[in-house]
């Protein structure tokens, strides 16, 4: 979606769109018109709430102009942003090529969260579909806003950089598995962050042996695709002169989560192509704070297995050695991605000595069953930093809820052969997964784990994306960046 700025509402103004709070009567309609528009908005029981609209279409000399009307509800960032979303949704297939959206008694803050309601509603994924038929191809290519704030594309830079991230992360997680695998994966997210200078590391099944990473080496085992770690850093801070502690942001990057010889049931195992919505997450929030040159320090490590059943895979019952030193007995071999990210967590804990780490991960069907598909959970040793990212969750729309730590739940998972078990019993399941990646975390280190099961994929429509990948995890950490370590 093309999206551009200007100062007035061009003559030419084909489809024009304006904002309306809730109650109110749409600003900048002619005075012949308003009538028609009061009773259409009547008509169609349109009030201004956020995320609604309404379709009016007024005499413009011998044609017709076509008005939408999008609710802002209160009025505040958000409601812009599904305002955005809804223009989006309801034109991209509806015949209009270009539309004139009218923003020009908001600020800058209100006016880019609506452009970028209306960018990622655009999102599709259309590249297997030879025989899409034409009414259903998108014919919407070009937002014009109208807006009256200083500096708009200054800010709007910014803003974009959000929705090629999560463009990005979108694109990861629908891509099917004998597309993305691991090295593909690798392939595909260092093209899409070339040339923004973000430090690119690739680790591969040998160097992985060499530095003993038999947690993450296990799950791979039964897969004929060669696992990787992908980190990518950004030295934000110091480019300005900063030396600013480091983030790292861990992701799950499972691009095919068969179970492995605890195999999964048939019905939904195709869902598991997006058991990398971690590493997605953590990718497409890598490529946006270097897109907008955030001024932070910030390392994404991404940890890419297939998780497979084969005459090589590993068993339940096996003891591996883990990077850490700590060994662990894999109970159940479908319990693979806390065996991924405590390897990536060790790495980078060692590689990059990290203040502070968050991980993400798809990590527990049990996850689902707590918080259904409106939050994801989380989970931290530290209350400051609990709290930072569920204020920037609720700023970005990527909600969260949090979950406790505690040492009855750690026992939970100690093994009569080896240092630990990777699975607890059936009740708490979520936080014993959380408890064993806590055991990776090294002393003094903040940590935060984000299970995000529920989320990277979406059964219906949302505010700004269509059913499918949704990109969740990518606005939470670019907000938290934002808020918190550029301050
Ligand atoms: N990737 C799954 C979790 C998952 C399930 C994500 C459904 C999204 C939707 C994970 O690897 C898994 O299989 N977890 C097991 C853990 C269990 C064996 C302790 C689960 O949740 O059943
Ligand atoms: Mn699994
Ligand atoms: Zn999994």
């Amino acid at each position: 979606m093309k999206i551009t700025f200007a100062a007035t509402r061009p003559v030419e103004a084909g489809v024009l769109a304006l904002t309306v709070r809730k109650g109110a009567q749409p600003d900048g309609i002619a005075l012949e018109h308003a009538a028609l528009v009061t009773a259409a908005m009547a008509a169609q029981r349109f009030e201004g709430e956020a995320g609604s609209s309404a379709e009016v279409f007024v005499a413009d000399g011998t044609s017709a102009q076509r008005l939408v009307l999008l609710g802002v509800g209160e009025g505040d960032d958000a409601a812009y942003e599904r305002a955005g979303g809804a223009l989006t949704a309801k034109l991209l297939t509806a015949g209009a090529a270009r539309v004139v959206a009218d923003l020009s008694d908001a600020d800058a803050a209100s006016t880019t969260r609506f452009a970028a309601g209306a960018a990622q509603r655009s999102w599709r994924f259309d590249e297997y579909r030879t025989r899409l038929p034409e009414k259903q191809k998108p014919t919407l290519n070009e937002i014009v806003v109208v807006s009256a704030a200083g500096d708009i594309d200054a800010a709007w830079t910014k803003r974009n950089a959000v929705t090629q991230g999560l463009g990005l992360a979108r694109t990861l997680a629908t891509l099917p598995p004998n597309i993305l695998y691991p090295e593909s994966f690798v392939e595909r997210v260092t093209q899409a962050v070339d040339g923004l200078g973000l430090e690119i590391t690739v680790i591969d099944e040998d160097q992985m042996r060499e530095l003993g990473m038999g947690a993450l080496l296990g799950v791979s085992q039964g897969s004929r695709r060669e696992a990787r770690i992908l980190a990518l850093k950004w030295n934000g801070a110091e480019d300005h002169g900063g030396d600013a502690p480091l983030t790292a942001l861990v992701g799950k990057g499972v691009t095919f989560d068969t179970g492995g010889i605890s195999i999964k049931p048939a019905a939904g195992m195709e869902d598991m192509k997006w058991d990398m919505g971690g590493a997605g997450a953590v990718a497409g929030a890598m490529l946006s704070l270097a897109a907008r040159k955030a001024r932070a320090n910030v390392i994404g490590v991404m940890g890419l297995v297939e998780n497979m059943p084969d005459g090589n895979a590993q068993r339940p019952g096996d003891v591996v050695t883990s990077m850490s030193g700590q060994t662990i007995e894999v109970i159940n071999t479908d319990a693979e991605g806390r065996l991924v990210l405590c390897d990536a967590i060790t790495w980078v804990q060692r590689e990059h000595k990290p203040a502070q780490i968050i991980d993400l991960a798809t990590l527990t069907g049990a996850m689902i069953v707590s918080l259904g598909n409106e939050m994801g959970g989380l989970f931290s040793n530290d209350d400051g930093l609990a709290e930072q990212i569920l204020a920037a969750g609720r700023a970005s729309g990527d909600l969260l809820w949090r979950f406790p730590l505690a040492d009855g739940y750690d026992k939970l998972i100690d093994s009569a052969i080896a240092d630990m078990k990777n699975v607890g019993p059936r009740g708490g399941g979520s936080i014993t997964a959380a408890q064993f990646i806590k055991r990776f975390v090294d002393e003094g280190v903040k940590w935060a784990h984000l299970d995000i099961a529920g989320m990277v994929w979406s059964e219906k429509d949302g505010a700004t994306w269509g059913k499918g990948a949704t990109g969740y995890g990518v606005r939470v950490l670019d907000r938290f960046v934002a808020d918190n370590l550029e301050g």
